[in-house]
């Protein structure tokens, strides 16, 4: 998969790239590339926003600065998906995550203070995006959450010590919550890890985390 971000701040991805999984798969299924509106922006001493019309506080995105950004890259807009990463986007579930990870290509557009000009959303992104309903102060923290989301599904991505299959909201779990994990040691401070799981008995253990798993979800769900 060749995965593209947009941002003014490149450099904030350095710690994402350096763990796993984004690290286990870089150069292998993933191929990540980072781009800076500043070095392509056709506007002077590098500028890309600008003060939003009919007043108010805050820079926006420009257009131009987008676009130049996605010509250079692209000759145009891309036939690909392309992101922009805004509160007001379709929220991110773990369904969203798989269906962004079977692109070949994808493109994240990032921006921060303000937030777009809206022809950036309309016009040049496929999609919009949201991790959730709150605001964060810039897309970086997003795109690295849909990278090491999407890193986790690519091959190769995670060691023998992870699962990756049985996770809260796979197929595995009907969509639910995990069940919790313990280990050792067996007690501490008089918390007692339970009985059932230091049986040895496999199939009461799997019925144990199914019954967990669905209880858990059950009460996420009534929250
Ligand atoms: C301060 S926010 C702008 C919020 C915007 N003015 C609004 O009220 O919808 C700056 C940028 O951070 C990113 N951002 C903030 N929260 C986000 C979220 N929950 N999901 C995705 N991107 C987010 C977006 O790129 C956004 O344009």
């Amino acid at each position: 998969m060749q995965l593209d971000v947009f941002t003014s701040l490149p450099h904030a991805f350095a710690w994402l790239t350096e763990q796993r999984p984004v690290a286990a798969v870089l150069g292998e299924a993933l191929e990540l590339r980072l781009f800076n509106y500043r070095d392509t922006t056709p506007l002077r001493a590098g500028q890309i926003d600008d003060d939003p019309y009919g007043g108010g506080a805050g820079m926006i995105l420009r257009v131009d600065a987008v676009a130049a950004a996605l010509d250079a890259v692209y000759g145009g807009v891309p036939q690909h998906r392309v992101v922009a990463l805004t509160p007001q986007g379709r929220q991110l579930t773990q369904r969203v995550v798989e269906e962004l990870a079977r692109e070949e290509r994808l493109t994240l557009l990032s921006t921060r203070f303000e937030g777009f000009d809206e022809r950036i959303v309309q016009h040049l992104a496929s999609d919009a995006i949201s991790i959730g309903p709150y605001v964060l102060s810039g897309g970086e923290l997003p795109a690295m959450a849909i990278i090491d989301a999407i890193a986790r599904l690519l091959p190769g991505a995670l060691g023998s010590e992870e699962s990756g299959l049985v996770e809260s909201f796979s197929a595995q779990l009907d969509g639910g919550l995990e069940y919790p994990h313990y280990t050792r040691p067996a007690v501490f401070r008089g918390w007692r890890v339970p009985d059932v799981l230091l049986s040895g008995d496999h199939a009461r253990i799997a019925a144990w985390r199914q019954e967990q798993s669905r209880e858990r979800t059950k009460l996420q769900s009534a929250r």
